[in-house]
């Protein structure tokens, strides 16, 4: 209820907020970094663009994982008023553009290379028809942990290289009076703490067949059940208020030390760098336990909506500054992420970052890369929706795990 009041106060002000619009010469811009970690990063972009002459005019919508923004988004659009340039992930971008709803960037990438410069994985998120209908920011990466190294060290924890040390880690943590892991009980943070534990269970050819060729076989297998015992004991580790919480708030209490971990995307990093930690020294990043070799990747992009006619001159502006080698390096130092491009220097980049970095090459060599399932890269909006149902009812003790397998495949099996 809370969620649909929110959504709806989120809608009516954006509508609002669309009277006064973007004026020529601007781009109106949105999104859903509105963090500390993620408005610096954001700051970065504005600030390049003010550099050429291009104005910003904000369209914040609250809500990490971008529901609540892409419900503002579709009221937009059905009120004829779409943004220029809107944040995006995966289908949602391919679901936009097969819609004709987003301007041909083509020009714009044949000039300047894209083709060659950014991953398959990414392109096949951000070109319809042959036609780039998107601007690729970044790649984010969900099988992370955080931890706070103080409360680590205090308590004689190592890295943890396996669910067996984890968990020991996690009782030992619990037993010292810390709460182990810090989570905001949202629908896309369970499914994102999903996404981690799914893979190291079923591995990468499991987590491929259930959550993207949608295998009926292996939704509903063992290692499914497997994957959701592993998650009630996430939630034995939460602490008392985590119902409702949003993520950078979970972040902070690692940050602070009132928590061990969290399991969060490469965007928590953003928060942690914001509060002036340094990795390695005051907190550390490390895969979850069991999934050292694969990534399951979330990439920021920003679709350009079509203005009626050809791509704007500032909509083109804005998509090659986003893909220059000195923002992507710049803005993903920032963000936690990772650039889009292949030939972008780690120079700049932190421990956590060339980590980031050295993993996803890896991993995209090794064909251990593989779409988030809870970031929209996995499945369309309506299977993820349906995952992201189970996975929250079954964290929130309404079903064990045998009946959250068997949820799991009506539910897919529904909605795809
Ligand atoms: C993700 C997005 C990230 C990060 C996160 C939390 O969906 O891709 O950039 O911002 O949400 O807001």
């Amino acid at each position: 209820m809370r969620a649909i009041l929110k959504t709806k106060a989120a809608v009516v002000g954006a509508l609002m907020a669309s009277t006064t619009m973007a004026s020529a010469g601007d781009v109106e811009v949105l999104h859903w970094w509105t963090s500390g970690g993620e408005a610096a990063a954001l700051n970065v972009l504005k600030q390049d663009l003010e550099g050429q002459g291009i104005g910003w005019t904000d369209m914040p919508v609250a809500g990490g994982g971008g529901e609540q923004a892409m419900t503002v988004l579709r009221a937009r659009v059905t009120a004829g008023n779409a943004p220029t340039a809107v944040q995006g992930l995966g289908f949602d971008i391919l679901d936009w553009g097969n819609q004709g709803a987003l301007a041909d960037l083509n020009e714009v990438a044949a000039k300047e290379g894209w083709d060659e410069v950014v991953p398959d994985a990414l392109k096949a998120f951000a070109k319809v028809d042959g036609k780039w209908v998107s601007a690729p920011v970044n790649v984010h990466s969900t099988n992370w942990v955080w931890a706070n190294k103080a409360v680590l060290d205090a308590n004689g924890i190592g890295v943890p290289t396996n669910w067996e040390e984890f968990t020991a880690a996690l009782d030992t943590l619990k037993a010292a009076g810390i709460t182990p892991i810090a989570h905001g009980g949202q629908a896309w943070q369970e499914a994102t703490v999903f996404d981690a534990i799914a893979m190291s269970v079923l591995g990468p050819d499991g987590y491929k067949a259930a959550f993207i060729d949608l295998d009926e076989g292996t939704l509903g297998s063992d290692a499914m059940k497997e994957a959701f015992d592993r998650m009630a004991v996430i939630r034995a580790n939460v602490d008392d208020n985590f119902s409702g919480r949003d993520w950078n708030l979970a972040t902070a209490m690692v940050i602070n030390g009132e928590a061990g971990f969290q399991m969060m995307g490469d965007w928590a990093k953003g928060e942690f760098l914001n509060a002036g930690k340094v990795p390695g020294e005051d907190f550390l990043c490390f895969r979850f336990p069991g999934t050292t070799e694969q990534v399951t990747f979330n990439a920021d992009q920003f679709m350009m909506f079509d203005q009626g006619g050809s791509v704007s001159t500032e909509q083109a502006a804005l998509a090659s500054a986003i893909l220059s080698p000195s923002f992507q390096s710049a803005f993903n130092v920032v963000k936690g992420s990772v650039p889009a491009r292949t030939d972008v220097s780690d120079a700049d980049f932190d421990a956590c970052g060339k980590q980031g970095m050295k993993d996803l090459a890896a991993a995209a060599a090794s064909g251990n890369l593989f779409g988030s399932m809870a970031h929209g890269h996995a499945a369309p909006a309506s299977v993820k929706n349906a995952i992201y149902d189970v996975v929250t009812a079954h964290f929130n003790g309404e079903y064990d795990s045998q009946t959250a397998v068997e949820e799991l495949v009506d539910a897919v099996s529904i909605a795809k």
